[in-house]
């Protein structure tokens, strides 16, 4: 089934939070914030401000009536500064005015004067000075200090992965109405209804039966928007309940990425041992997250990168320790994978270092310590593992070895021009980390009509939750998808909600989905039984029709779906298409809908899900934190330009372990963007703030997302259908964000592309490999060995034809490439 947005989306007809028709006398915010990273407010003037035509009021903390305080783990975030700043662009003031442009131009003229203090931008630099976000937290397993006796080969080494700005399409903003009796309601761009109407509750004051949270969906979120949505909306209430008007703030693009946190850069020191066959016999890791200035999410995501840290591997002996670091960038964030990809590109390096240091392909150890079943992970849970399976499948599907033996015959054709291969295996936990998070709800009402309208607290932000929902309901009632609806996400109707995070989304409120729309179904079969006078077992919904079985095989028998072959006609005459035989009775939907309706049977329902058997124990930080995991294999071919440090990725091959897909179309979009956004990461996306905590690549300008031709050339997608019944929905896996962690490989095959060209390159693990930093490294450890007068004359040749530009990028172009 196509995500049911498409059509609306390709109209341009979809509603966000910018296209809700605005209220007669809305007012429109723009945060004041501050120019500096660290330092102490001296004095702030507003009084040129507060002239400006046009402007209403500015904002400060002095007005908030509650608390000022939006930190959800830690209480360490104040919503606006007072006497402290500690990141640019930390707000300050808040202009409201008649007009967006006057509160932007009036924002111009606030006049602050702040003492600045030491600025630390640098994670190892805060850990140094004690400038923890929370305990430093270490997993273990087994005992690395006596293993490391045992090894035969020990490596040690440094690896850092930057930031990564989301640039959800949508900006961050809220739009805050005032109804009746201190009730508002709030249109918010959240992954969070509900923590939004937490913080606003906090700020405000008001009690959260008061906040009516509302979103439609999203323009994006990528974990930008679970915790960080909270500031915008508090702010727009808050005008709000001071000033009884509408209030709208939606962020131009430039505030979105300066005063919004991205994806937390860590930089990490390492130590591996192996034996004489390359089994991995210890690791040590020491993570060092860059959490910015408040806490925010930093802590859960510091906790799922200790989850991650061996990836897919078992490795038996295990240290790892990891310290949130508070700095002065903004407060940083979830970001699909939420931790764990930091995490595990350390042990890549890790493995990395060890087969360039023995000689061999990264391949043959990351193969031979893949965990199986009944392996555990450091933090007690035992792996039901399909990373061999994965494993398998991709080398022989798509012929590893033949590729490998491509990429050489190629290299040894190119002077200038090399290509580099590499593997990624994942293996990522579902479930909130956070035990109590694991809980949805769902409210189902079937109208009178019948027509359906269900309520969750899922939010759609492109990855098709809603579609999967509605799969859900459908198939629980066996009508047509488009009897359903899917109600925008509201506070008013489902209450304390998770976010629309961890991937488990649709296993936790399609669940819920299932269990409401399951009691719905009992009553109304129990209605037809006592119609009929037989029993409410020989009654079944199928195929927009309810039935009665008459002459009954076993009816665990039935239960196989060989029941769907006895149908016949229902009442409306709509032919089945399948042999009348052994059922009587029937009744349509809607004439069901309306018996049960006449005999005053609830036609609706709430339910509640909470995913049973998991549990962690933070003081041991053992536990089974994860319902399941998702596994998958990545083959990665990339092609370096060795003149220029130009590349572009010829082709990801990927082997997915999606359980039993309740949506291929849709998981395989979302495999694609992973894959897409993970290679961003990894190669051209380069958050780059200054000494001053200034954030230097705050516009598309400066900042490179990945566009049509960072793109693989080809991504192939070969689902392992696995059938274990894994707590998802319908044993489908949750796909939203494992894929992103395939694209870690595009890094490393460019790594194996320099050093395919110059042998002693010296590269750090540091990401992004930007085409600069490629070069640099192309060129480094003094140079290329083989630039003799051949190689150059071959590296002219090469290089004919090729120009910047789009064109391909390959000397062999349109060879290997469909
Ligand atoms: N896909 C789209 N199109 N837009 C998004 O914002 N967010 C990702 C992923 N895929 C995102 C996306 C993130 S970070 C998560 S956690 C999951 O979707 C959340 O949705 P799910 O739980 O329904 O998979
Ligand atoms: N994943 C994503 N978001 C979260 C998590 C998690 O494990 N825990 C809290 N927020
Ligand atoms: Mo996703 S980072 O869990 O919103």
């Amino acid at each position: 089934m196509k995500n049911i947005d498409a059509a609306a989306h390709t109209r341009g007809e979809s509603i966000y939070l910018d296209d809700i028709p605005l209220l007669q006398g809305t007012l429109f915010g723009a945060v004041f914030g501050s120019p500096v990273a660290h330092g102490v407010i001296r004095s702030l003037d507003l009084t040129e401000a507060e002239r400006m035509p046009g402007v209403v009021r500015i904002f400060t903390y002095k007005d908030v009536r509650g608390e000022n305080q939006i930190g959800g783990i830690v209480p360490d975030e104040p919503l606006f500064a007072e006497r402290h700043v500690h990141f640019c662009g930390m707000p300050v003031a808040l202009v409201v005015a008649e007009s967006e442009a006057a509160a932007r131009a009036a924002v111009k003229k606030i006049r602050v004067e702040i003492e600045p203090l030491e600025v630390i931008t640098d994670p190892r630099i805060a850990q140094a000075r004690g400038e923890l976000i929370v305990a430093p937290r270490t997993f273990r397993l087994g005992d690395t200090d006596s293993a490391w006796k045992s090894c035969a080969f020990i490596f040690e080494g440094r690896a850092d992965t930057n930031g990564q700005e989301h640039l959800y399409i949508e900006t961050q903003g809220a739009y805050a109405i005032p109804l009746e009796n201190d009730t508002i309601r709030i249109y918010s761009s959240t992954q969070a209804p509900t923590a939004v109407q937490r913080a606003i509750s906090k700020v405000s004051g008001l009690p959260m039966h008061c906040l009516d949270v509302e979103v439609t969906r999203l323009g994006g979120g990528f974990g930008g928007k679970e915790d960080q949505a909270n500031i915008w909306a508090a702010l727009c209430a808050l005008a709000c309940v001071h000033l009884k008007k509408p209030v709208k703030y939606a962020l131009p693009r430039t505030d979105d990425m300066v005063m919004t946190g991205k994806r937390h850069p860590y930089s990490s020191d390492f130590r591996i041992g192996l034996d004489e066959d390359y089994k991995i016999l210890a690791y040590e890791v020491t993570l060092y997250q860059n959490a910015g200035a408040a806490a925010d999410l930093s802590p859960a995501v510091l906790e799922r990168s200790l989850f991650h840290c061996t990836n897919s591997y078992f490795i038996p002996n295990v240290r790892a320790t990891a310290y949130s670091c508070r700095t002065h960038l903004p407060p940083n964030t979830a970001f699909r994978g939420f931790g764990g990809p930091q995490g595990m590109f350390v042990i890549e390096a890790a493995i990395v270092k060890a087969a360039e240091a023995l000689g061999v392909d990264a391949a043959l150890i990351q193969k031979k310590n893949l965990h199986r079943t009944g392996d555990e992970f450091p933090y007690g849970q035992l792996a039901e593992s399909e990373a061999p399976a994965c494993w398998q499948k991709a080398e022989e599907l798509y012929e590893l070895e033949a590729l490998r033996a491509e990429v050489a015959v190629f290299n040894a054709g190119h002077a200038l021009f090399k290509k580099g291969i590499a593997v990624m295996p994942v293996c990522f936990g579902i479930s909130f980390t956070k035990t109590l998070m694991n809980q949805a709800r769902a409210l189902v009402h079937v109208y009178s009509d019948g027509s359906v309208s269900v309520s969750t607290g899922a939010v759609e932000m492109g990855q098709g939750v809603n579609t999967k929902i509605l799969q859900v309901a459908a198939a629980a009632f066996a009508i047509a998808p488009a009897r359903i609806k899917i109600q925008a996400t509201s506070t008013f109707r489902i209450a304390n909600t998770s976010p629309t995070a961890a991937s488990a989304t649709a296993d936790l409120n399609g669940r819920a989905v299932l269990m409401a729309c399951t009691e719905i179904v009992a009553r109304l079969k129990r209605v037809v039984a006592e119609e009929w006078g037989v029993d409410a077992e020989r009654v079944e919904l199928r195929e927009e029709a309810v039935w009665e079985r008459v002459k009954g095989r076993s009816l665990e028998g039935e239960e196989t779906g060989e029941g769907q072959r006895n149908l016949g006609r229902s009442l409306e005459g709509e032919e089945t298409g399948e042999g009348p035989r052994n059922l009587g009775r029937s009744l349509s939907w809607k004439q069901l809908v309306l018996l049960a309706f006449t005999k005053r049977v609830n036609l609706s329902e709430h339910a509640h899900y909470a995913t049973p058997g998991i549990h962690f124990d933070a003081s041991r930080e053992k536990g089974h934190p994860f319902a399941y995991h998702v596994y998958g294999t990545a083959i990665t071919v990339v092609t370096l330009d060795c003149l220029r440090g130009r590349y572009e990725v010829d082709a990801v091959k990927v082997v997915h372990d999606g359980g039993a897909s309740m949506n291929l179309i849709i998981d395989r979009g979302q495999i694609e963007g992973g894959i897409v956004q993970g290679i961003g990461w990894m190669t051209v996306e380069e958050v780059l703030y200054d000494e001053e905590g200034r954030l230097r690549s705050n516009a598309l300008s400066t900042y490179k997302v990945p566009d049509i031709y960072s793109v693989p050339r080809r991504i192939d997608i070969d689902f392992l259908h696995t059938q274990r019944d894994n707590l998802a929905i319908f044993r489908s896996k949750a796909v939203g964000e494992p894929p992103l962690m395939y694209g870690i490989g595009a890094y490393f095959a460019l790594r194996n592309a320099i050093r395919a060209f110059n042998p002693a390159a010296e590269l750090a693990f540091s990401t992004p490999m930007t085409p600069e930093r490629a070069l640099m490294g192309l060129y480094s450890g003094g140079g290329p060995a083989g630039m003799t007068n051949e190689g150059e004359e071959r590296a002219v040749k090469d290089g004919q034809g090729k120009r910047a530009g789009n064109e391909q990028l390959s000397p062999a172009s349109g060879e290997g490439h469909e």
